[in-house]
């Protein structure tokens, strides 16, 4: 199968610019001699985007947008538009649940700010997942199918295939705590079952699915072995340039051999 794994730096606000101008610069260190088998994208703040990309030109590390607003233009005070954001990205990441929080995304919001990317040529990160209280209430397939249900009914075949799919378990994120592999598989399991019910099997293999949550690189290998994700969405250890790559490394050797 010609799909390569991804891993992705979620940089949420941790930066300051100045921060993230350095970091960019680490990672360019560390990486310049080793080619990877992995795609990999970092995700910085806004005021930092422009500096980023420009500081990845020519690497292997692509750069994304860690949101946007869903339409494309108009009175919409502190927010950024896809228009906006072209030039500078390749990735946006959309419906993460700290973004779902805040803002108060529904899962339709979400899966029009995909269209909107991919009519502008960025491909979409779709977050989805599911609450502590809802994991513990043994709800996670039915809430995972009803947000997995609505990105399908929206997005055609070639959309789907350009767009990426992170199930991140709420409670994973920024906790350590962190989910059954078993569990994380039966739910990228579901999900490829929906996008083949929808479509058909080899859609349904191809469309990259992520895991998320407390990622690091000793702990990564159990999310991407045997039948687990494409891949992996990285919050806090993604803005130490060393574990990052490291997490990069151990996904690329498992995809080598
Ligand atoms: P974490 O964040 O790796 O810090 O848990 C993941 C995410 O929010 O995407």
């Amino acid at each position: 199968m010609d799909k390569h794994p991804l891993v992705v730096g979620n940089w949420k606000m941790e930066l300051s610019h100045r921060s993230a101008v350095e970091v960019t610069s680490a990672m360019k260190k560390i990486i310049q001699d080793n080619t990877y088998a992995a795609d990999i994208v970092v995700c910085p703040s806004f005021p930092s985007l422009f500096a980023v990309a420009d500081g990845m030109k020519n690497t292997q590390i692509a750069v994304g947008a860690q949101n946007v607003h869903h339409e494309e233009k108009g009175a919409h005070t502190g927010s950024v538009s896809v228009g906006q954001l072209r030039e500078f990205i390749s990735w946006c990441i959309v419906g993460h649940s700290e973004v779902r929080a805040s803002q108060g995304d529904t899962d339709l919001e979400i899966a029009n700010k995909a269209k909107l990317l991919l009519s502008h040529g960025i491909r979409p990160i779709v977050c989805i997942g599911e609450t502590r209280e809802q994991h513990d209430r043994g709800e996670t397939i039915a809430v995972i199918s009803t947000q997995i249900d609505v990105l399908l009914s929206n997005l055609d075949r070639v959309s789907l295939l350009k767009t990426v799919i992170a199930y991140e378990p709420i409670w994973a994120i920024g906790t350590g705590t962190l989910p059954d592999p078993n569990e994380v598989y039966e739910v990228l399991l579901l999900i490829r079952k929906r996008i083949a019910e929808k479509f058909d099997i080899e859609l349904a293999d191809r469309v990259h699915l992520l895991y998320g949550g407390s990622v690091q690189a000793d702990n990564v290998s159990s999310y991407i072995a045997g039948p687990g994700a494409d891949g992996v969405l990285v919050g806090g250890a993604s803005i130490h340039p060393r574990d990052f790559i490291d997490i990069v490394s151990r996904v690329s050797e498992k995809y080598a051999l």
